[in-house]
């Protein structure tokens, strides 16, 4: 089946630089979300990053308003129905995910895949909510997705390799690099980069060092573009202590631990840049 219409679920962060990115790659997009002013904010997001791109002359104006017209944003999921691939980029909460998936095995067609970018749900509990396992995958895209080259591809225990040999594909074609991954508690990408900031405010908290120097020592030695705190801070406090939770749970292993600093933190409502105050203030 030729995939022309995708449906994007979510126009918040990520929903809308997956609608950009679909969109610039010549999809039909259908962009659902709850509530008008969440489409209306995220389509200004994906204007402002076009517009971005024609400065840079990465696209041309003609090219910026082709990929706008191909955006088609509801509050009507039943539109759902007419698409040939979904990704579902809604909050982090399995109840409203598992909602979403049951409702779009009754909306679309039995051979359309649905994807997740989820950052930490497994992909086999969701799959198990549909009668299509095996046309249920993660395609974990990272933020920002008009930048960011990484898609971490992730099967879940039924997925299909038809399914998966269709979104590594899909982006490919999107100029994106997928990398295929398992399900398992925080895939690869969190299961690694998780544990390096966990230990990182560890270091903060047994007083070893600053926030500032444990940041120059990896920007300085490892020549990472940002330190693990800066990072921890632009990711959001809250979803990293919701992460390490997850793999602590799923894992159970004591290594993934949430530091107390973090839980602490994250007690106080300090959130990262965000909130305006995190290991740095904004
Ligand atoms: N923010 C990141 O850096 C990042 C990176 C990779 C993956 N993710 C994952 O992407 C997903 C979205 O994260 P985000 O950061 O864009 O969140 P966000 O809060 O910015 O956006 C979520 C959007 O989903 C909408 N939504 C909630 N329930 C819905 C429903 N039933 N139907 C339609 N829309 C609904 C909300 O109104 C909101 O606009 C999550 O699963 C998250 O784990 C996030």
């Amino acid at each position: 089946m030729e995939i022309k219409t995708v449906g994007v679920i979510g126009a918040g962060t990520m929903g809308n630089g997956i609608a950009n990115v679909f969109a610039r790659g010549a999809y039909d997009v259908i962009l659902v979300d709850v509530e008008q002013r969440f489409l209306d904010r995220g389509l200004e997001t994906i204007r402002k990053n076009l517009e971005r791109e024609v400065a840079k002359e990465k696209i041309t104006a003609a090219g910026r308003d082709a990929a706008l017209t191909r955006i088609a944003p509801t509050v009507d999921r039943k539109r759902l129905g007419a698409c040939d691939f979904i990704v579902e980029a809604a909050s982090e909460r399995f109840e409203i995910k598992s909602e979403l998936f049951r409702e779009l095995d009754q909306l679309c067609r039995p051979e359309v895949i649905l994807a997740s970018n989820t950052s930490s749900i497994s992909i086999t509990k969701l799959a198990a909510t549909t009668q299509r396992p095996d046309r249920v995958i993660g395609m974990h895209f990272f933020n920002p997705v008009p930048v960011m080259k990484l898609v971490e591809v992730i099967r879940g225990l039924a997925t299909s390799d038809e399914t998966f040999a269709t979104v590594k594909a899909l982006a490919e074609k999107l100029e994106k690099s997928p990398v295929e991954v398992n399900d398992a508690p925080g895939f690869v990408s969190n299961r690694v980069l998780m544990p390096l900031l966990n230990e990182a405010m560890y270091a903060v908290m047994e007083g070893i060092a600053t926030p500032q120097a444990v940041d120059d020592v990896f920007r300085l030695g490892m020549a990472h573009p940002m330190g693990p705190l800066t990072l921890a801070d632009f990711i959001g406090l809250d979803v990293c202590l919701d992460i390490m939770r997850v793999m602590q749970t799923g894992l159970g292993d004591p290594k993934y631990r949430p530091c107390p600093l973090l839980i602490k933190m994250v007690d106080a409502g300090w959130l990262g840049r965000k909130s305006g105050r995190g290991f740095y203030q904004y």
